[in-house]
């Protein structure tokens, strides 16, 4: 099944009229804390296993899209007209060409971020869900968030998890149309969970999470263990989370990404996130753990280290990491 099978299957009988404008939309980024790493079908971005993020509701990114009358579609970031030769205006245009539903439809898009884009902090995962959202309403579809996160997964997986602003899910599902694979909201109102950024670099990641993460299925023989371990820590985070234990979720969190950073560094070339400085504030989190204070980190395809911590311990976490920026 391709990409444009699974599209033309959710919207069938929805409107294929474009309207002029669909307004300005948000999605959050998420950070995941059981990690979503290697696919079963590399064409829909069907997972080996599913995975658990928590929303970051005021960082990601917004997006307007509009019909225009041109010959190409206009790429807009960050109040600038892309290079139509650029790699996001292509990313972007070969995505829209997947719901053109009439072939003299160009489209205008703007985007614009409060994260960096591709260092690790899931820009992709909001750029798609947003530029889905902003579709739906110029499209105006009747469609479920279930539905509208399996469209943005076609884009990016993580992107399926962003429609949610707390704890999300997003099952592997088993189906290979992949119409059973999407996220939704454990609906846990947990506030007290802080995520607090370390930047160690904004600059763009060296391999994309899509080439390490093919890369590290097809040669790292430590990814033969991932696909289960990483099931039985989705499960038992879930129990975690709904009894509200603090550090059985975080624990759980940091280990499944040192695991998932084992696998890729085990992989031939090795991916390799990590920067000198990323590995000081993972030595400097374990000390402060053995001084009893409760904070863990996690960290994706790029060398950002992300806090986790209960609320009231901020004021000891932020003394220990004067530059952390709080996230949620
Ligand atoms: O959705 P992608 O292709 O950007 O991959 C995301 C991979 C990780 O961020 C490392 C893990 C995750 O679950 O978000």
């Amino acid at each position: 099944m391709n990409k444009q099978q699974v599209v033309d299957q959710l919207l069938a009988g929805q409107s294929c009229q474009a309207g002029q404008d669909s307004g300005e939309v948000f999605a959050p980024t998420n950070i995941a804390l059981c990690k979503y790493w290697g696919k079963r079908d590399a064409t829909l971005h069907l997972p080996q296993n599913s995975s658990l993020s928590i929303a970051l509701p005021a960082l990601g990114c917004w997006t307007r899209i509009s019909v225009i009358d041109a010959a190409q579609d206009e790429i807009w970031h960050e109040a600038q007209c892309l290079p139509v030769e650029s790699g996001f205006a292509q990313k972007i245009s070969a995505f829209l060409d997947l719901f053109r539903t009439r072939e003299d439809y160009h489209f205008k898009v703007q985007t614009r971020a409060n994260i960096p884009i591709a260092a690790g902090l899931a820009s992709s995962a909001c750029g798609y869900a947003a530029l889905i959202k902003a579709l739906a309403q110029l499209f105006a579809w009747q469609l479920s968030r279930q539905d509208l996160s399996i469209l943005a997964r076609l884009g990016s997986g993580s992107a399926a998890r962003s429609f949610w602003s707390d704890f999300v899910v997003w099952h592997k599902g088993l189906r290979d149309d992949g119409m059973d694979s999407f996220a939704e909201s454990l609906s846990i109102d947990w506030p007290e969970f802080k995520v607090a950024l370390l930047m160690v670099t904004e600059a763009q990641k060296p391999v994309s999470s899509r080439e390490g993460m093919q890369r590290t299925v097809k040669t790292s023989p430590l990814y033969r263990i991932w696909p289960t371990k990483a099931e039985a820590d989705f499960m038992q985070m879930q129990a975690a989370l709904q009894a509200r234990d603090f550090c059985t979720v975080a624990a759980m969190a940091e280990q499944n990404a040192l695991l998932m950073h084992a696998t890729m560094q085990n992989a031939v070339p090795p991916v390799d996130y990590w920067q000198t400085a990323s590995v000081a504030h993972m030595q400097t989190v374990w000390a402060l753990r053995r001084q009893a204070l409760p904070v863990y980190f996690t960290m994706d395809a790029g060398p950002n280290i992300k806090l986790l911590f209960p609320a009231a311990v901020l004021d000891q976490v932020r003394a220990a990491f004067p530059t952390l920026q709080l996230a949620n």
